[in-house]
């Protein structure tokens, strides 16, 4: 078990370049599995999530093999069509191969997904729509679910909320049906268009990822050697943002696409923190530190402010003048580390999903518990920006997102250590 021991209140100073994001790479991944040929995908970032993601390909017979930041699926062989139950249970990505394995063999066995606690994450509209396409699906016993398709059937599907995973797992579902697939109010997130790009690549006939209606014509059989890159991680790059800015500092990110940070940078301006823009991917964030609080910030589906980094932020409001409120409106619990600010003297009041902020002048050290991994990236920029030393267990969590956290975070000036 690691820890992070961190010894607060050091200016952040210097450049990182920000790697390709876990959420896109882990349905890349799974799509992979539709194509016989061979997939080379750039700018994987080395991580829990992604292992466990090439260690599910591999247990299903396909040939799998990491270079560097490069991870090369040869898809010829697709052996097998269970889901070892403790991978797929490690996080909730698993869930999207279903739409893939069914789609090119018919069959899986695969248990409910796990993932963070952040509250009850249901999977019934993967289901449904997974139905409304062809699949008999039954619930075995202890949370495995059977699924037989004989061939997807495209059809018409309006998602009752914009869910990330699940139009992931219809669009996968759709490339190799009979016929037309439309999902209407689809997921608008960057990563459902860093997949549609990858499976246009493959020579799927795929539009409209980024708008509320996505169209896919189903085809026969994939089989194609390519080779993709993965788009940067926004919420990589958002953690960063937030970590000068509750420290003061200057730090340059690089390779970062704006657009899919703006809603932050927007929110970073409203608190005093200077965010430039420049050289197309570069950006250039300035803090001296003195916050100011942020009447309202309510999550909401991309293009809006992501619930990923709503503890992040409400890490740095603790130190803002003033009083800030946060409505999270995506997940039902994502307050689990409020606790732990609390313990650093943070003055924040949770009921249901709204959290109000009293910003205090100083945060101190203290033992700390990551519960998940925005929550343990959020107690990470609090004790940075606290006086004396924190030391923040199960740092298990943070490594499921950011890799290499702490050398990063040292290189450019932090003091922050693995024990
Ligand atoms: C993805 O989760 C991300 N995970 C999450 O990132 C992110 O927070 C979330 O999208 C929202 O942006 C991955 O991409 C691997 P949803 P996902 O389906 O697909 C409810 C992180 O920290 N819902 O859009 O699971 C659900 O309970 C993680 O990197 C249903 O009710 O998100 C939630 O309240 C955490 N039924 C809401 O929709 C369903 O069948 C949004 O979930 C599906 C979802």
């Amino acid at each position: 078990m690691s820890r992070f021991v961190i010894e607060g209140g050091n200016r952040l100073e210097g450049e990182l370049k920000i790697p390709g994001a876990k959420n896109a790479v882990l349905p890349i991944l799974a799509a992979t599995i539709l194509n016989r040929g061979t997939s080379i995908i750039k700018n994987c970032p080395v991580l829990e999530d992604v292992k466990t993601m090439q260690e599910i390909l591999t247990s299903l017979g396909l040939r799998v093999e990491r270079d560097g930041q490069s991870i090369i699926v040869d898809g010829k062989n697709l052996t097998s069509n269970a889901v070892p139950e403790f991978l797929a249970g490690k996080m909730r990505s698993s869930i999207v191969l279903m739409g893939s394995v069914l789609g090119r063999i018919g069959e899986i066995y695969i248990s409910y997904p796990g993932g963070c606690s952040i509250g009850p994450r249901p999977i019934d509209m993967h289901l449904s729509s997974l139905r409304k396409m062809g699949a008999e699906i039954d619930d075995l016993y202890k949370g495995i679910l059977h699924c037989r398709v004989k061939k997807f059937q495209g059809t018409e599907i309006l998602l009752d909320y914009p869910s990330v995973g699940a139009t992931e797992n219809i669009m996968l579902a759709a490339c190799l049906a009979e016929g037309k697939t439309v999902i209407r109010n689809a997921a608008k997130e960057p990563e459902i268009v860093d997949l549609q790009n990858f499976l246009q690549a493959l020579g799927v006939e795929i539009h409209g990822a980024g708008t509320g209606v996505i169209h896919i014509n189903g085809c026969e059989k994939i089989e194609k050697d390519v080779t993709y890159s993965v788009i940067p991680d926004r919420i990589v790059a958002g953690t960063y943002m937030a970590c000068v800015a509750a420290t003061g500092g200057e730090l340059v990110l690089t390779g970062v696409d704006y657009e899919h940070v703006s809603s932050v940078a927007y929110l970073l301006r409203n608190c005093g923190v200077s965010v430039e823009l420049f050289n197309d991917r570069n950006i250039k964030i300035k803090s001296d530190q003195r916050l100011k609080a942020i009447e309202l910030i309510r999550t909401s589906p991309y293009p809006g402010f992501p619930t990923d980094m709503q503890p992040q932020f409400v890490a740095l409001l603790s130190k803002a003048s003033g009083t800030s409120v946060v409505i999270e409106t995506v997940f039902e619990n994502r307050y689990g580390y409020v606790e732990q600010l609390m313990r650093m003297g943070a003055d924040i009041t949770v009921r249901e999903r709204v959290a109000v902020i009293k910003g205090v002048k100083r945060l101190t050290g203290a033992y700390l518990d990551a519960s998940d991994l925005r929550g343990g990236a959020a107690l990470t920029i609090a004790a940075l920006s606290a006086e004396g030393t924190s030391i923040i267990n199960n740092v298990i969590h943070i490594d499921r997102g950011y890799e290499a956290f702490e050398k990063n975070l040292s290189m450019v000036g932090a003091k922050i250590r693995r024990e």
